[in-house]
């Protein structure tokens, strides 16, 4: 420990102060205990003993173009210098609204706010308000913020005899109203014959289906082929709305995100994480038709939505993310690329059943015997959790920093020698834990 002494010590006060001594319960759970940082430029971060790292949390996503980005950080100091909040409007909001309307399939209106959790909750309210429904169809493992309604079926108990039939989800902590599970029904993901069923018995009832565009925050699963349109045509037939939740995937799989990427349109999509390079920003977008109510009997409001720092940094970032023709994707796809195929090759060698899987900016970690996850049940059932714990903590101790549920993000900073030092410190953690 004596590498993190002072974080230690700070650790200890801050528990005084702040439960677990942490703002967010995702971060009690970083071994070997929650580290504190000091700065972060481009991809490597600072801890307050000066150790550095490589880092591949990013932020739990949001740095896709790397810490710290001159333009973004330029053109939030010259803003805000204007004024932060003017309980009116700006003129940045318009512009960038104007710009996730032209890059994103769904968009054509859009409401700002704060964080991914708030927008889904607007993103229910207004998909009730629309159907006149109440009933919402989730997904096994996927996340969509730590509000009573959806913190439901995101790490569910599961054995291999679980039923896979439509299901009110468990609660998942102390002092959330279990009446808000009576709402939502949920099933494995990418099993397109179980969500047929369900609409066959209950379609009717159906407001919305709300599912990431690719599951990244259990695995980093690629949507099976036909599975999201399948959730399309079906929401069509029964006049429920389709919700691509791409507080993730937004930005990163591509300038349209995951729609884009797989082809599928949905009535409404949030965003959050990589718009706005590490400030906070989050939109809900989706079609006029339904996102008009907004202006005429759904509620929608927060003091600091769209604040001009905010707006400033998600045009900057989203200035960044175009310029080039989005090279910066190009280059992600090329340096998360190398990683992948680099660390598989060392699993390869080591002969450790270590499966790597997802797409260059996003993929996932597991020590598994499994070719393939394909839904959260596989992950839960059949993949080491402590070994992959203990893997991440030699990776701190070689100056890697990764999130322990498996999830590597990279970003546009990220260099090749970068990507050199990474594997180097990969084959050493795995030898620690072979
Ligand atoms: C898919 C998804 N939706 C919603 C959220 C909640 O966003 P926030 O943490 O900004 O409230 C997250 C956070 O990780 C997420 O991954």
């Amino acid at each position: 420990m004596d590498r993190w002494q002072t974080s230690l010590q700070l650790y200890e006060r801050a528990q005084k102060v702040l439960p677990g001594g942490v703002n967010s319960n995702v971060r009690i759970s970083s071994p070997p205990f929650p580290l504190f940082f000091e700065r972060a430029a481009g991809a490597l971060l600072v801890d307050v003993d000066g150790n550095e790292y490589i880092d591949y949390a990013l932020g739990q996503g949001p740095h896709f173009l790397g810490h710290s980005h001159p333009a973004i950080l330029d053109a939030v100091n010259a803003a805000m210098r204007q004024g932060q909040l003017y309980a009116g409007q700006s003129r940045l909001e318009v512009e960038v609204a104007e710009t996730v309307v032209r890059l994103v399939p769904c968009a054509e209106m859009v409401r700002f706010g704060l964080s991914g959790s708030e927008m889904v909750q607007a993103t229910m309210r207004l998909a009730r308000a629309v159907t006149g429904r109440t009933t919402i169809v989730r997904f096994e493992g996927h996340y969509h913020g730590w509000f009573d309604n959806v913190l439901l079926g995101v790490a569910p108990a599961v054995t291999a005899d679980t039923p896979r039939t439509a299901r009110h989800p468990q609660t998942m902590t102390a002092g959330q109203v279990a009446s808000v599970a009576d709402d939502f029904l949920v099933l494995p993901w990418n099993d397109l014959a179980l969500v047929e069923q369900l609409f066959a018995e209950r379609g009717h009832e159906i407001a919305l289906v709300m599912s990431e565009g690719m599951m990244c925050n259990t695995g980093a699963i690629l949507p099976a082929p036909g599975f999201l349109a399948g959730l399309r045509r079906l929401c069509d037939e029964y006049g429920s709305l389709l919700h691509l939740d791409e507080v993730i995937t937004g930005f990163r799989l591509g300038l349209s995100g995951a729609q884009g990427a797989f082809g599928v349109t949905p009535d409404l999509a949030t965003f959050g994480k990589a718009m706005a390079g590490g400030f906070p920003n989050a939109a809900l977008a989706g079609k006029a038709v339904y996102m008009r109510r907004f202006a005429q009997d759904v509620n929608h409001s927060g003091t600091f939505n769209s604040n001009i720092i905010s707006m400033a940094a998600s045009s900057a970032a989203l200035a960044e993310l175009e310029r080039d023709n989005g090279a910066v994707y190009r280059h992600v796809e090329r340096v998360g690329g190398a990683l992948m195929a680099g660390i598989r090759g060392i699993a390869n060698r080591l002969e450790l059943p270590l499966l790597v899987q997802g797409v260059p900016s996003a993929f996932h970690l597991s020590f598994t015997d499994l070719s393939a996850i394909r839904e959260y049940r596989d992950y839960a059932l059949h993949c080491d959790k402590d070994r992959y714990n203990r893997f991440t903590l030699e990776l701190l101790r070689r100056g890697i920093r990764v999130i322990n549920r498996g999830i590597w993000y990279v970003s546009a900073a990220h260099t090749d020698a970068q990507i050199a030092q990474t594997l180097a410190a990969v084959e050493d953690a795995l030898r620690a834990v072979a």
